[in-house]
């Protein structure tokens, strides 16, 4: 149990299709039970994949249901058409903060905490990303001076390259309880505290099926590889794992006093 004076927080890598999201809501009571998060954020932008990319309204839902407070997208943010006109109903899911501001839904996700507000929101990175964005840099300066009413934030760099993600957590170092790399679905062995309390980590990784490349069948995958032809592909289904990060908080600062990597089951 965590004393009162600190709290924790999970943050759970890209949800992959339907193996991903189901073993997350069967295991999440065993999760809460050993690690008693006091709220638990996740990446939805796969949770669809059986359909080809991104998340619907009626997954988002599911996933609040079994206790995720905050869902963050990425690059599959439009993977499913109608989510366009969805969206807007989540309060609880962000697409990323660096598109137009018209875009359709939250840019941000305001979560009372013990008292104070917690920002959570989510940016694109622009290396390797084929999509037209603003400065995830401005972005998330932007957020932060924009609400002086919210005490701290948790940004998920959705980003390719480990360097623009780094360059990001130094960005944000001090004025964010915690910078989380996702979109490569590999977790990085480097979960730490930055000496401005930032906890940071490259990428919390995937929730999804490990036997695999990425969460997709890995004979579809190798055929595309090795002759570029664009042979269909489907989510994988054995070894369904959770990869994250759980970060302890210090109530009185707001400041990360250790970030570690999540993986679940135990051991794996
Ligand atoms: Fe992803
Ligand atoms: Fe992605």
């Amino acid at each position: 149990m965590t004393s009162v004076s600190s709290a924790r927080i999970l943050f759970l890598g890209d949800i992959f299709g339907k193996p991903g999201r189901r073993y997350v809501v069967e295991q999440l009571p065993l999760i809460k039970e050993k690690f008693h998060p006091h709220f638990i954020i996740a990446n939805g932008e796969n949770a669809a994949s059986d359909k080809g990319s991104g998340i619907t309204s009626k997954i988002a839902l599911e996933l609040q249901n079994a206790g995720i407070c905050a869902i963050t997208l990425g690059n599959h943010v439009w993977g499913q058409k109608e989510f366009v006109n969805e969206i807007d109903a989540l309060p609880f899911v962000c697409r990323p903060a660096n598109f137009v501001a018209s875009t359709p839904g939250a840019s941000w996700i305001d979560i009372p905490f013990h008292g104070k507000h917690i920002g959570i929101a989510c940016v694109l990175g622009r290396e390797f990303i084929k999509m037209m964005v603003g400065s995830p840099f401005e972005a998330t300066g932007t957020l932060i001076e924009q609400h002086p009413e919210i005490d701290t934030w948790i940004f998920d760099v959705h980003a390719e390259t480990t360097a623009e993600k780094v360059a990001l957590g130094w960005f944000l170092n001090g004025k964010a309880l915690a910078v989380l790399g996702t979109h490569t679905h590999i977790q990085t062995n480097d979960a730490h505290v930055l000496d401005g309390g930032t906890a940071y980590m490259t990428d919390v990784g995937m929730c999804g099926p490990f036997y695999s490349v990425i969460g997709h069948k890995i004979e579809g995958i190798l055929q595309r590889f090795q002759t570029n032809a664009p042979y269909t592909t489907e989510v994988a289904t054995e070894d369904v794992r959770l990869n994250g990060c759980l970060i302890d908080v210090d109530l009185s600062t707001l400041k990360a006093q250790s970030a570690q990597a999540f993986r679940w089951p135990e051991g794996k």
